[in-house]
């Protein structure tokens, strides 16, 4: 019954840190998805007769490689797979399930925040059996095997029903179609305070999620809609579609602009949200407010002592290097460990499985915490509902508070998109070269104290990451962060991050764009931005 199929090499670029991301063309190559998986399958160990979780955020090719994956996963040995109910799973789900149900570890297909589509893009991701992605010794060791890889194994069986709930045989193996909002909607339970969410709802309280026609449609429904009582239509966009209605399911001012239109109008409701492709992003609004991701991490690690789940207090919280210093503040205020990592949410698995944080965030919007080992973009949208529903305060009084109490942290990202890799790559190194030299350099006023490039020692397995970044340090506090974009499936992104704070005595009020401008104009004398990449301004400012 098992066909071994003979195959030859194919990976051009070794898969970034989350997972193998190309082109869905590129993935119907023949073989192309079957040598990646079949690398998967040779190096993460003894799985016989174990059980692996399969599932995607349902774009373009999700039914297809589901399909080979469980033939797959059969002919390897695997005991049972278990997958979400019409293919598709969240990303925070998948990572509860493998939890839950002990699996050795899961297949997530998805390429996140990235466009679907035939001409768009296509990605898979595998995460061991704490729930969270890969670390970089496995993806190492699977980009090394499909270097050499020359074979896999299959078998000969029609495809699975992935419409009914249920278990099935194929050869060997049983596949189980499971019902992952189901799991995923105790857990929040068990985290926040429904009853006290559903009274502020009860109580007028007016809310906008838009699901961006991916993932959290059907989880969003069910929770804010179903479980909380909100009224329908509060879940926008709730289908999931294989290309997402067209749109970059990709939470920010540029893809999420009806909702910022909403908020921002007349008559907005009192909360908005989005989420992206797989779910693990968040957006949040209140009305006329927009609460940046570096914020909306500090205010929740602050305020998440209100949610039942929290209520015993953080254990430290984690936040990535590039992500800006709010939640510094509020750490130190409260007496909790910090960790700064690289970007990517790998790193925050050891902190969370040695119980050394509990929230976890990253500027491109990914929070999260200790209740699974994925960012989760509907738990931070629920533990803001939770604090609003203690507080009673709007989203605009909460952020005004915070700042009072712990300073602001001014901050934007600007993304120059798709460069020229040679171009990218040349800018960085002549920073890189020029770092000794730069402290004691006068920009727009600024002077730089201190740069350097940001590596990383893992305090709980002792690995070293090296080249996280370049960072620029000024004498006012100020900070511009320098870095190549490792997710990208085309050309190169420069991401420039730029931080400004001002103490709880001297705040400015003023527009962040305002506050920054000194720094863009330093951040573009320093690295030649221009100069590199004919750019005069970036693609994406987030
Ligand atoms: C981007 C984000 C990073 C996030 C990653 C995966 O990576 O910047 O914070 O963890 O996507 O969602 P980048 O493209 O910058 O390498
Ligand atoms: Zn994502």
């Amino acid at each position: 019954m098992t066909l071994t199929i003979t195959t030859t090499p194919f990976l051009d670029q070794k898969p970034g840190t989350s997972g193998l991301r190309k082109k869905v063309r590129v993935f119907q190559q023949p073989h192309y998805a079957e040598n990646f998986l079949q690398s998967v399958f040779d190096v993460i160990g003894d799985f016989g007769g174990q059980t692996l979780v399969v599932g995607g955020d349902g774009r373009y090719l999700n039914r297809e490689v589901i399909q080979t994956t469980i033939r797959m996963a059969a002919a390897n040995g695997f005991g049972r797979v278990l997958v979400g109910i019409g293919g598709i799973l969240s990303t925070p789900a998948a990572s509860n399930v493998i939890r839950k149900y002990g699996a050795f570890g899961g297949l997530i297909l998805s390429a996140s925040h990235n466009p679907g589509g035939v001409d768009e893009d296509f990605g898979i991701k595998y995460n061991i059996g704490n729930g969270g992605p890969a670390p970089e010794k496995i993806t190492d060791a699977i980009y090394a095997r499909s270097m050499i890889i020359d074979q896999y194994v299959t078998v000969d069986t029609p495809d699975v029903d992935l419409e009914q709930l249920g278990e099935t045989k194929v050869a060997e193996m049983t596949v189980a179609v499971i019902d992952p909002v189901t799991d995923y909607v105790k857990l929040m339970e068990q985290l926040f305070d429904f009853d006290a969410i559903r009274k502020l709802i009860a109580g007028g309280f007016r809310i906008r999620f838009d699901a961006m026609h991916a993932v959290t449609g059907p989880y969003a429904h069910q929770i804010l809609e179903r479980c909380l009582g909100a009224p329908a239509g509060t879940v926008v966009n709730g289908t999931p579609l294989p290309d997402f209605g067209g749109h970059h399911p990709d939470p920010n001012m540029v893809h999420a602009h009806e909702l910022f239109a909403r908020m921002f109008g007349a008559d907005a409701p009192d909360f908005g949200a989005a989420s992206d492709g797989d779910g693990d992003r968040n957006l949040i609004l209140g009305r006329n407010i927009f609460v940046t991701p570096s914020d909306s991490l500090a205010a929740l690690a602050a305020n998440a002592h209100l949610a039942p789940g929290y209520a015993g207090g953080l254990k430290g919280v984690a936040r990535s290097m590039p992500t800006s210093g709010a939640v510094d503040q509020v750490a130190h205020a409260l007496g909790l460990p910090l960790h700064e990592t690289p970007t990517g949410w790998k790193f925050f698995g050891n902190l969370l499985d040695a119980n050394m944080a509990t929230i976890c965030g990253e500027e491109s919007a990914g929070t999260g915490s200790d209740h699974v080992r994925e960012k989760d973009g509907l738990w931070a949208v629920l533990l803001w509902l939770n604090i609003l529903a203690v507080r009673r305060q709007s989203v605009a009084e909460i952020m005004a508070g915070h700042w009072a109490r712990f300073g602001r942290n001014y901050y934007a990202r600007h993304d120059y998109e798709g460069l020229e890799s040679a171009a990218a790559e040349q800018l960085i190194n002549e920073l890189r070269a020029a770092l000794p030299t730069l402290p004691g350099r006068k920009m727009k006023g600024l002077t730089v104290v201190k740069a350097d490039e940001f590596e990383y020692l893992d305090p709980v397995d002792g690995s070293l990451s090296r080249n996280q970044g370049l960072r620029l340090l000024f004498e006012s506090g100020a900070r511009i962060v320098f870095r190549l974009s490792g997710t990208g499936t085309s050309g190169a992104t420069l991401r420039v991050y730029l931080e400004r704070f001002e103490g709880p005595d001297g705040i400015l009020n003023a527009e962040t764009s305002v506050a920054l401008a000194d720094l863009v104009a330093a951040a573009d004398d320093l690295a030649g931005i221009t100069r590199h990449t004919g750019r005069k301004s970036p693609t994406v400012i987030t």
